[in-house]
């Protein structure tokens, strides 16, 4: 039983339904499954916002569909989401409400903390970002020789990196191509060096993210930053024109020597990898303007409102959510690849890594008890046709059920020129083409009619019911990055709710940073530190006398 009375997820009547379900339906072959529904493969799709979501192939039939409904139904998912959107501390183990919903919310709307609406305050950072932005790209904000800005450094590790540096990344088309941005997070100082070492300081602009203001590898970076500025300009004043911090910590980032003036504010509210569409975006929206931000975020809030709202049959985050499950928890597939055909969705999948594996990389559940069933997967994937000469062998031959989402545009983006551009149909002809391969494969017939010889039939022949998700857009605009991310982040949200976890802490992550604080007086003094284990001790022993101590 559950604290609430309620039976565990793994001994639920829906949850041995399903268990029952897959034991009856045995394997499922496509192919099968398409002969007899002629017209699954448009039937099986939804849309939402710019997207087309194609789930026709799947191992799943609408008695599946139906049960994995009920699961959710019984775990209440949809009344954690309303929770969510109230503001509620679902955060149980941090004791915070979960709100990065209304970073994306029109200026009209009311969302209460506490009782207090917490939108006008998401609308007064946004302007002072959107007045900070346009300064830094008309040039009127200028470096403290009177310089204007051409490069942007943002300083930041985990969601204070990897969602700018995405989605940077993702709409790079729609940027001030005048201005370049660099992203440094890792503390190997060699991050740093090569960001900065063709720079000028005199036109740099530091941006410093961190939601906490303690994040070692962040401060550290940021020290460095700052004693490269200081030895090129000279001057300790020159640190007010040259670093801001996006943090909710303002007196840490007052220590760290800058004027709260020029801090951006978030609250406790918004988890780091939630937070790329809070003031930890500053360095993207600089980057391609408030316009074009407030439309990512429109596109946020758009997908933030299906999920809200549509019924659970057509609500696709839930549908992308259960489908998880139903590999994870009832097939035994451990991970989950994202494949990006966007040569801009590059850092996509590096993303979602994040976010999904820190917010439902759990082994206890809410009540603090082990869990008794899989939780999140192993996110992975980099984008296609790359992959394809790469890892794709084994999607489609090995042993192993890996699910994976396909995520293709209509359209190329940008100034591509018309050769290029040409480009496009390419890549989409093999986009749909691996996942035609991964759904239906090819059977021995098949390959002994192209008269390949016997002892490589079986070599040839490809299973097939390898399932995918194909999510397709016209094309990467900033309105359509936020409704994929969006889509993802409820995806997670779904997930952890059916498997009762809390998606919103990472306790999972401190044990390391507390560890390194520790030895690195060890490796620097060869201090006898307590507490370190026979292997560490050996191996810091070993490193000192690599390093001549
Ligand atoms: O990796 C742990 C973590 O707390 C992430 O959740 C967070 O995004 C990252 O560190 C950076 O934290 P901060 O923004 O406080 O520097």
């Amino acid at each position: 039983m559950n604290a609430d009375g309620r039976n565990r997820l793994h001994q639920t009547p829906e949850w041995t339904a399903l268990a029952k379900h897959r034991e009856q339906l045995g394997e499922v072959r496509l192919r099968e499954l398409f002969a007899a529904e002629p017209g699954r493969g448009s039937d099986w799709s939804l849309r939402v916002g710019d997207l087309y979501v194609d789930y026709s192939k799947h191992l799943v039939t609408d008695e599946t569909l139906r049960l994995l409904r009920e699961l959710a139904a019984a775990t209440d998912v949809f009344g954690l989401r309303d929770a969510m959107f109230r503001g509620e501390r679902i955060n149980i183990t941090e004791n915070r409400a979960v709100l990065h919903t209304a970073l994306r919310a029109p200026r009209d709307a009311v969302i209460e903390v506490d009782g207090e609406n917490v939108v006008p305050k998401v609308h007064a950072v946004l302007d002072k970002m959107a007045a900070f932005a346009g300064r830094v790209r008309s040039g009127e904000w200028t470096g403290h020789t009177g310089r204007r800005i051409r490069n942007v450094v943002n300083i930041g590790i985990g969601g204070s990196d990897l969602g700018p540096a995405m989605a940077y990344e993702a709409l790079r088309a729609f940027t001030d191509r005048s201005l370049t941005f660099r992203f440094v997070s890792n503390v190997d100082g060699a991050d740093l060096h090569e960001a900065v070492r063709d720079l000028d300081a005199a036109e740099t602009l530091f941006i410093v993210a961190s939601k906490t203001f303690t994040t070692i590898e962040t401060v550290t970076n940021a020290t460095s930053a700052r004693s490269w500025l200081l030895d090129a300009l000279g001057d300790e004043a020159a640190v007010a024109k040259h670093f801001v911090a996006l943090s909710t910590n303002a007196g840490k980032v007052a220590g760290f020597g800058i004027d709260t003036a020029n801090m951006f504010e978030f609250w406790d509210w918004v988890g780091g990898r939630y937070s790329y569409d809070s003031a930890i975006g500053l360095s993207l929206m600089i980057a391609i303007g408030p316009d074009r931000f407030r439309e990512m975020l429109d596109g946020f809030h758009l997908v933030d409102e299906h999920f809200r709202t549509a019924p659970a049959e057509t609500n696709v985050p839930l549908l992308m959510g259960l489908l998880g499950v139903w590999y994870g928890n009832f097939h035994d597939a451990q991970s989950h690849a994202v494949l990006p055909y966007s040569h801009y969705l590059s850092k996509f999948t590096a993303y979602l890594q994040q976010l999904d594996m820190e917010s439902n990389g759990k082994s206890v559940d809410r009540d603090g008890r082990r869990v008794e069933w899989e939780t999140g997967p192993v996110v992975w994937g980099t984008p296609g046709t790359n992959g394809q000469h790469a890892y794709y062998q084994l999607i489609h031959q090995g042993t192993k059920l890996i699910p994976a989402d396909f995520i293709g545009f209509a359209e190329p983006v940008g100034e591509l020129g018309e050769e290029l551009a040409a480009q496009h149909d390419l890549l989409m002809a093999n986009f749909f083409a691996q996942t035609q391969a991964l759904a239906f494969g090819k059977t021995a017939d098949e390959v002994r009619a192209e008269g390949v010889p016997e002892e490589l039939v079986a070599h040839k022949t490809f299973r097939g019911d390898r399932p995918t998700t194909t999510l397709l857009a016209r094309e990467l605009t900033p309105s359509v990055l936020g409704q994929l991310v969006a889509l993802y982040e409820h995806k997670v949200f779904v997930q952890g709710a059916v498997w009762n976890v809390d998606s919103f802490d990472q306790w999972g992550v401190e044990l390391g940073k507390v560890l390194a604080k520790r030895v690195e007086p060890a490796l620097r003094e060869g201090a006898q530190v307590s507490g370190l284990d026979g292997s560490t001790q050996a191996l810091v022993a070993v490193y000192r006398g690599l390093r001549g101590r």
